[in-house]
């Protein structure tokens, strides 16, 4: 694992978009696996502002997203859907045809999952996967539990993920209590991670992600077995690491 500290969130967002831009650039049809949540959206910010300039050209890089809360339509502003188109695809050239993510409002989730595997799977796999972490170590919506999903499923959201994304609707009781999310399996397979952090509240799950036990109870410190893990996280997020550690691994 690769762990660069940042002092603050811009400068995280910053370094995360300098090395999308790079796997764009030395690939311009690249498979990004991309993520929603509050951590990457200085990245697609940056990533936006570098498209303005004419430094960076979207017109073939194809996406795939990690996660859609159930029953949520595409045009509900709390919908995965509605983050990604107005904080990023809106403003760059990503062709829409180029774009996934899985439908909440699928009728069949068991072929919803399947279809979307084939899919990265044909277009030769995820070349860089952005992950965000919840507090309690889930990565895409893969919870800890007593044994984890291989591949993408419709999966039940812990009390702590609700309560945390409560933030974001207009009552705890609105916040929907399922999610598709694509399994540890699709996320380990991605031949690069960018994993963003960012704030004290972040600070006990990378932790347990750096230098905790392998186990189920923490998703991400399955990142631990991966050979390409870049850590990008602020001062804040990375205050409960031993230095010796950060320099390491
Ligand atoms: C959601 C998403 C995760 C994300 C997490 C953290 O639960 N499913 O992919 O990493 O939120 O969100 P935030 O970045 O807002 O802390």
């Amino acid at each position: 694992m690769r762990i660069i500290v940042t002092e603050d969130y811009q400068s995280m967002s910053r370094k995360a978009a300098m090395m999308v831009a790079g796997q764009i650039s030395l690939k311009p049809d690249s498979v990004l696996g991309l993520a929603t949540g509050s951590t990457p959206i200085g990245l697609y910010q940056e990533l936006i502002k570098m498209y303005q300039a004419g430094d960076l050209d979207f017109s073939k890089v194809r996406t795939f997203n990690l996660d859609e809360y159930y029953n949520l339509s595409a045009d509900d502003p709390q919908s995965y859907h509605y983050f990604m188109y107005d904080n990023l695809f809106n403003h760059i050239n990503m062709k829409p045809e180029n774009v996934s993510i899985l439908d909440g409002m699928a009728s069949d989730f068991d072929r919803e999952c399947r279809e979307y595997e084939k899919a990265i799977r044909d277009c030769g796999g995820i070349d860089l996967q952005i992950l965000g972490i919840g507090v309690n170590g889930h990565i895409g919506f893969n919870e800890p539990d007593s044994a984890l999903n291989v591949y993408t499923a419709l999966v039940d959201l812990t009390d702590d993920t609700i309560n945390a994304n409560s933030r974001f609707f207009d009552s705890p009781d609105l916040v929907p209590r399922k999610a598709l999310s694509v399994g540890m399996g699709v996320i380990l397979r991605a031949r690069r991670i960018i994993l963003l952090a960012s704030g004290e509240n972040k600070a006990e799950a990378i932790r347990e992600t750096v230098s905790g036990l392998v186990t189920t109870n923490t998703p991400s410190s399955f990142l631990q077995l991966h050979p390409d893990v870049n850590l990008i996280i602020d001062k804040a997020a990375a205050s409960l690491l031993d230095g010796e550690l950060i320099r390491s691994v």
